[in-house]
């Protein structure tokens, strides 16, 4: 659709437009710019005795950290659908809204825009023609070109270009030709559909019911003495209640006030299991610190040693929980792991430790590429996806893939009930808790701990390291959560200093070799993706071939040098950077030598040479936190990112 057809829409209401039959729903926006697609949005609804609409203003405030630019609600009073919508904060709306308002029903959405231009007329909640479905959605319809052509020979026009819109017209359009009711409408639309969705779906003439469905989108449902929530994320509703269902894909569920029923793509109601959250819903507020990046920093001690106490006691690794066992894991000869951005990160370090210390080939894959690669896998090998959301398209994606293919599947994930958790063979979860701040951090720092200590059962298992080495490698770790907290106590100071001379710097360039490599890249995008500085991360050795063009006087370099076999290399590489006048700022502990080259050293507490980037990450993280704050620019929402990356 072009923007001829949009602009038919610049005088007023989406539903009043045409032969639209004149509602009482009354829409507080007019329809002016279009968008053809999202990354991450939030969903939040409520039915129940309680009032709606604090609860949902309160829920989207909660998703506010997911990234957005526009947000709405839908809600039901005296048997009519009322919208409101706004750009910007969630205050802005709250403003419009009359929260004294008696309504104890409603949906709301914060839209988070990638094209068109943010704007009151493409937030959420969208309408059917004649007001007879009101939905707000996450995710891409992907044939929503060809829906809308069907629908206008139908004689139903459009007053946006959102994919959303189309979807409530085609539940209305279903709705109507059937007559069989809400859950026959949105069977029939999740078949006629393509792309991914989670939808919450009001219908006028079931005014005390909210309808919900996914496929490859997140949804939550929570159940409460004072009522029924749902939400695309937990930390929306984990104030009001812990016991949840997970809605799978192609299911639909219908809540009311006291009662929740659930549906196949068949119509015939199914049974769910209600299950309990875990997480402390004090996890998901500020607690006094600046920006939730500092806070989840500060949480990375707590939360590696509870992750590592949830699968070690009396000194021995136990999986039993995610099924796998000492003797399947001896049995896989190939390890493949797949993931995106930090995640993807975190599988280059455990890669390292898991072809040192178990001898088993393992190769690392950006989900993006694995998906699309036709990959050779052998059979005897392991698919790892590591994910905090367990949402991320493509590593789901790639999860399928490898599932298609036959091969055992294994993901590392944080949030409980997440499709890449609900999908995979076995499961090993962090447990970092409700993260954020956009940027990662304590969920990396948790998929690392569980890296090791897979890596090590593994070795183990195949009898490649003997129960003293396997000791002494839990007990090392053990130590690992007191040595960050030691190191976040004393090292901060040097690190603030250090950020605010470079806190104008253009570029950055950290390098370092095997271990010191991975964590390069951890350091490196931590920098860029909060600061918005250019960095760039090298294998130290690589540096001659081509970059080391770029050093000029004080550009600055910052080596990680923690591994005591290939220092020595590191350093004569960062003296081939000092001599061209970068500046180098090193990254090490005391038993490593780093005078003769560094400028200033952030010297690190020490440790077994597989761990160091579980405490050298603390010291990245802390940098491109502290130079972010310096520049003063939205640490916890960086410009163009999303949380969870839904779509490819
Ligand atoms: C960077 C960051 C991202 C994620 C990536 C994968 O700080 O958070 O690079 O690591 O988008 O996300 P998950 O782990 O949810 O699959």
């Amino acid at each position: 659709m072009g923007d001829e057809e949009c602009s038919d829409r610049r005088f007023g209401g989406c539903y009043m437009k045409g032969n639209h039959t004149k509602s009482k729903i009354k829409i507080v926006t007019k329809m002016v710019f279009c968008r053809k697609n999202e990354i991450m949005c939030g969903i939040v609804g409520y039915i129940g005795n309680k009032k709606a609409l604090p609860i949902l203003i309160d829920g989207l405030k909660k998703l506010e950290y997911r990234g957005y630019d526009s947000a709405g609600v839908a809600y039901i009073e005296n048997n009519n659908v009322q919208i409101v919508k706004s750009v910007g904060r969630i205050d802005v709306l709250e403003n419009k809204l009359n929260m004294k308002s008696s309504t104890t029903l409603g949906i709301g959405h914060t839209r988070w825009a990638t094209h068109g231009e943010p704007s009151e007329d493409n937030a959420h909640p969208h309408i059917s023609n004649d007001g007879n479905v009101t939905l707000v959605h996450n995710g891409i319809i992907e044939n929503y070109q060809e829906l809308i052509h069907k629908l206008k020979k139908h004689g139903y026009h459009f007053y946006s270009e959102t994919d959303t819109e189309v979807l409530a017209n085609i539940i209305d359009y279903y709705y109507k030709k059937y007559k069989m009711g809400p859950i026959d409408a949105i069977n029939r639309t999740m078949v006629r559909v393509r792309g991914s969705y989670a939808i919450a779906v009001l219908f006028k003439e079931h005014p005390d019911e909210i309808w919900v469905a996914r496929k490859d989108s997140p949804m939550i449902i929570g159940e409460s003495d004072s009522g029924s929530y749902l939400a695309s994320d937990v930390s929306a509703i984990l104030k009001y209640t812990k016991k949840v269902y997970y809605i799978d894909n192609l299911e639909a569920a219908c809540l009311k006030s006291n009662h929740i029923t659930f549906y196949d793509l068949n119509g015939d109601i199914i049974n769910k299991e209600l299950k309990t959250i875990e997480w402390d819903v004090t996890a998901s507020e500020k607690n006094g610190y600046e920006h939730f990046m500092i806070k989840e920093i500060h949480e990375q001690p707590e939360v590696i040693s509870k992750t590592f106490h949830s699968y070690v006691e009396d000194d021995k690794i136990d999986f039993s929980k995610s099924g796998l066992s000492g003797d399947i894991l001896k049995d896989i000869n190939h390890i493949y792991i797949v993931a995106c951005g930090s995640a993807y990160h975190v599988g280059v370090c455990a890669q390292y430790v898991i072809e040192d210390l178990a001898r088993v080939p393992v190769k690392v894959d950006i989900a993006s590429e694995f998906r699309y690669r036709n990959p050779l896998l052998s059979k005897d090998g392991l698919v790892i996806i590591i994910s905090q959301s367990g949402e991320t398209a493509d590593s789901l994606a790639a999860l399928r893939e490898a599932k298609a293919m036959g091969i055992k599947t294994l993901a590392i994930v944080n949030v409980v009930g997440s499709s890449i958790a609900r999908e995979a063979d076995y499961v090993l979860y962090t447990l970092a808790g409700p993260e954020i701040a956009v940027a990662t951090t304590k969920a990396f720092s948790t998929q690392l701990i569980v890296s090791y200590l897979f890596a090590i059962e593994l070795a183990y298992a195949k009898n490649v390291i003997h129960k003293d080495k396997y000791h002494e490698l839990l007990s090392e770790m053990n130590l690992l959560s007191n040595k960050i907290e030691d190191f976040l106590n004393k090292g901060i100071k040097s690190i603030q200093k250090i950020a605010s001379e470079f806190s104008s710097i253009q570029d950055a360039f950290y390098i370092g070799r095997g271990l010191d490599y991975a964590i390069s890249l951890e350091g490196s995008l931590k920098l860029k993706e909060i600061s918005y500085v250019h960095s760039e991360a090298y294998a130290a050795g690589e540096l001659k071939h081509g970059t080391i063009s770029l050093i000029e006087d004080h550009t600055l370099v910052i080596g990680i040098v923690t591994m005591e076999d290939l220092y020595e290399k590191t350093i004569s590489n960062l003296i081939e950077v000092k001599s061209r006048g970068g500046y180098i700022l090193t990254i090490s502990p005391n038993t490593i030598d780093v005078s003769k080259v560094s400028d200033y050293n952030i010297n690190i507490p020490s440790t077994i040479k597989y761990f160091y980037p579980s405490i050298a990450v603390i010291a990245l993280q802390l940098l491109g936190y502290y130079i972010a704050v310096a520049k003063g620019v939205d640490i916890d929402k960086p410009r163009n990112l999303a949380k969870s990356v839904t779509v490819e």
